[in-house]
């Protein structure tokens, strides 16, 4: 598989962050080639271009249709010949065009262990719900939200008193581990889509996931 990522974000960027250290530790063999936010002033830019790496701003206003501005993204990705993308914290639904040029090729990473609590303030939703253990879940992106086949999972407990800053809080500290090694386990192939499954064929190597484990 093609190694060179494109990164979308829409702000903080410490998944992105979490991406770049891996890579550059050699833990994640693969080039982040671009970083496209559709807001400007984010510090994920600022991290991007601190890693010398091509970080664009896309709005998504002005554009006439949600199509267009995925079609401009799509040309500024294949304009650097990426082969998969990642979407960090990036807060817009991802369209046709988007899907269609990078067919099971776009990864998520959602705090929540899905299908529980897709879509906004996961953290809070799980300690509303009074769930003991929540999580993380990278993902491939389909065109129903949060919803693509499971790639890796990781769960973290969920305490007695918990806020949901506290919880996103403990939650990004496994998003920060389970991202690079998602990615590692996809850029390493011998996997294939059955149904919404993702499936590694036996042999599937070295990138193998450490085993669920809730709270260590
Ligand atoms: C993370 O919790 C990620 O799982 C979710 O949005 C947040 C983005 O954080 N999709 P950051 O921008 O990577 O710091």
């Amino acid at each position: 598989m093609n190694r060179r990522l494109g990164v979308l974000i829409s702000g903080r960027g410490s998944n992105l962050q979490a991406l770049i250290d891996a890579s550059r530790e050699g833990r994640l063999d693969a080039t982040i080639v671009v970083v496209i936010s559709n807001r400007d002033d984010v510090q994920g830019l600022e991290r991007a271009r601190a890693a010398g790496i091509d970080a664009l701003t896309i709005s998504h206003r002005g554009w006439p249709s949600r199509d267009d501005h995925d079609r401009a993204i799509v040309r500024e990705l294949r304009a650097r010949d990426v082969g998969l993308v990642c979407l960090a914290g990036y807060m817009r639904l991802v369209g046709a065009p988007l899907l269609d040029a990078y067919p099971n090729a776009i990864l998520n990473i959602h705090p929540s262990l899905l299908p529980a609590f897709p879509g906004v303030d996961p953290q809070r939703q799980a300690i509303e719900h009074g769930v003991r253990v929540s999580g993380v879940t990278v993902h491939f992106v389909t065109s129903e939200l949060d919803n693509g086949p499971i790639v890796l999972q990781r769960a973290v407990p969920v305490v007695e008193g918990d806020t949901p800053d506290t919880l996103a809080a403990r939650i990004l500290i496994e998003e920060h581990k389970a991202y690079p090694e998602a990615v590692s386990m996809v850029l390493a192939g011998g996997w294939r889509i059955e149904g919404r499954r993702f499936v590694r064929s036996a042999s599937a190597g070295s990138a193998s996931p450490s085993p669920l484990r809730a709270g260590s």
